[in-house]
């Protein structure tokens, strides 16, 4: 049995944090295409360059090129299910993996929209730094590493901070995401896979309205 949940939400909903719960605790895999892209761009190749253009500006990098990345993980990660964290982002990426998954014998079984209020979604990326080592999320004021510069999962000091976690980049990113992401919000309501939830609350809040979706998805409605 595989499950497959999107993470729909703006930059700094709280995507990647809880991707990093149910990665623990479901034991599912998790797939970023903000990750994929960043290693992509730190691998300096040709695409790696375009990559990070784009980034840097907060647009949004081409659907061939992320859809490519998604359909190598797929056909070369087995997995009891996958947390699709960032993507889709456009209609075009959402009507590709549903033929992926499809091909595969599988489907989107849920799809959890997290609502913040933009005021807070620029405090949450303001504040945010990330372990380069194994990915922790902090935040400068509401989750703070418990020794200041060292992470409290693995131990690293090497703390890093987006490069484009700044006010032009975001404000960019804010409006990609109204213009061009928002639409799968009706996308995924016609399809009958929406589900909304306050991202507003404190993160074990939202984890756990998320594990309520979790449980709620019907067991024979799943294939693979
Ligand atoms: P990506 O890396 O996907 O960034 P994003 O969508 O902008 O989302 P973030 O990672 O910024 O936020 P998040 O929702 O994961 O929040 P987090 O958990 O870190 O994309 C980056 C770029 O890559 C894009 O701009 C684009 O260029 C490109 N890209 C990626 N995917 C693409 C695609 N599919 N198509 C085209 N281009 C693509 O939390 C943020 C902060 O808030 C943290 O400090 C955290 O501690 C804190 N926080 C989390 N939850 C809470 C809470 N409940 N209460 C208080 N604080 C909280």
């Amino acid at each position: 049995m595989t499950v497959n949940i999107i993470l729909l939400g703006p930059p700094g909903a709280g995507k990647g944090t809880q991707a990093r719960r149910l990665v623990e605790e479901r034991g599912l895999v998790q797939l970023s295409t903000g990750d994929m892209l960043r290693e992509a761009r730190s691998s300096g190749t040709e695409m790696g360059k375009v990559v990070a253009e784009v980034m840097d500006k907060g647009q949004l990098v081409t659907d061939e090129i992320v859809i490519g990345l998604i359909r190598e993980k797929l056909e070369s990660v087995d997995a009891p299910g996958f947390i699709f964290d960032g993507f889709p982002r456009t209609l075009a990426q959402a009507d590709a993996l549903g033929t992926l998954l499809n091909g595969l014998g599988q489907a989107v079984d849920a799809v959890i929209e997290m609502r913040v209020d933009d005021d807070a979604l620029v405090d949450r990326i303001s504040g945010r730094y990330t372990c380069g080592n194994c990915g922790e999320v902090y935040h400068d004021t509401t989750r703070p590493t418990k020794t200041e510069g060292v992470c409290d999962v693995c131990g690293s000091t090497d703390l890093r901070r987006r490069a484009d976690d700044n006010a032009e980049s975001l404000k960019i990113r804010l409006l990609e995401y109204y213009k061009k992401t928002s639409p799968l919000i009706g996308y995924y309501y016609r399809g009958g896979s929406l589900n909304t939830i306050d991202g507003m609350a404190e993160v074990t809040q939202v984890a756990s309205e998320i594990a309520q979706v979790m449980d709620s998805i019907p067991r024979n409605s799943v294939q693979g």
